[in-house]
């Protein structure tokens, strides 16, 4: 019985893995974890999403405009609970480890300007009275964003948060619950909010 479910759930991975290739670009050799999530709340364009070989997968893929790109490197590991969220770019390199409960998001959502965000609730309420997703029509124009950069062997502990134009050094660690908000030098470990250094890494 044991084996049987154990094949059963194989079967189902590999199901799902054959059914998202044609949308999004994963290397065969990736895996997608039961958590794994693509969301495309508004485009239905895919594409925009790439797993390189050997890489382990458990997050959440959210696209909230039409712009927007994520790009994961080989051999990285990114743990379920964790969400990265893209109008901009965030491209994570090879050898990466992601813990649970990460924020990576490449942008504010909303503008500072407090006349925007009261129009963003308008245009939310609009686009829910008309049965559309609730952002459909929301302006991106008075939104800032910026790419996010995760280099090569990085390791981000649970329940950090990298906020846009953000990049992490290689090699570097975020320690957890971090809110990291400014680039991270390369071997260096940093934790807090903000983040700052507490460790340099003998490399
Ligand atoms: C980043 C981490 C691995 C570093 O461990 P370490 O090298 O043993 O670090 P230390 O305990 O020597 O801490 C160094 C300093 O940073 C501080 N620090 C460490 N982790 C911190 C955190 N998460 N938040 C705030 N400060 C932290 C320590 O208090 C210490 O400060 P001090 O020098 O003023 O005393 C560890 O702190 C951590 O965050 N572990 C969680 C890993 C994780 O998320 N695993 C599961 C998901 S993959």
């Amino acid at each position: 019985m044991f084996y049987l479910c154990k094949l059963y759930k194989y079967y189902l991975r590999k199901r799902r893995t054959r059914l998202l290739k044609g949308k999004v670009d994963i290397h065969p050799s990736a895996i997608l974890l039961d958590s794994v999530n693509f969301d495309f709340r508004i485009s239905k364009i895919s594409k925009r999403i790439f797993i390189d070989e050997e890489s382990m997968i458990g997050c959440s893929f959210i696209f909230e405009a039409d712009n927007g790109s994520i790009k994961i490197g080989k051999r990285t590991f990114i743990n379920g609970g964790t969400n990265l969220i893209s109008i901009n770019e965030i491209e994570v390199g090879d050898d990466v480890t992601i813990g649970w409960n990460v924020y990576i998001y490449d942008h504010d959502s909303h503008s500072l300007d407090y006349r925007f965000r009261k129009d963003d609730i308008k245009r939310q309420r609009e686009d829910f009275y008309a049965n559309r997703n609730f952002i459909f029509s929301k302006d991106w124009s008075t939104v800032k964003s910026a790419p996010i950069k995760i280099c090569n062997k990085v390791w981000i502990g649970f329940n950090a948060i990298i906020l846009k134009g953000v990049t992490v050094g290689e090699g570097a660690i975020i320690a957890a619950g971090a809110v990291v908000t400014k680039n991270v030098p390369a071997w260096t470990i940093v934790a807090g909010n903000p983040a700052k250094i507490v460790k340099k890494i003998e490399h």
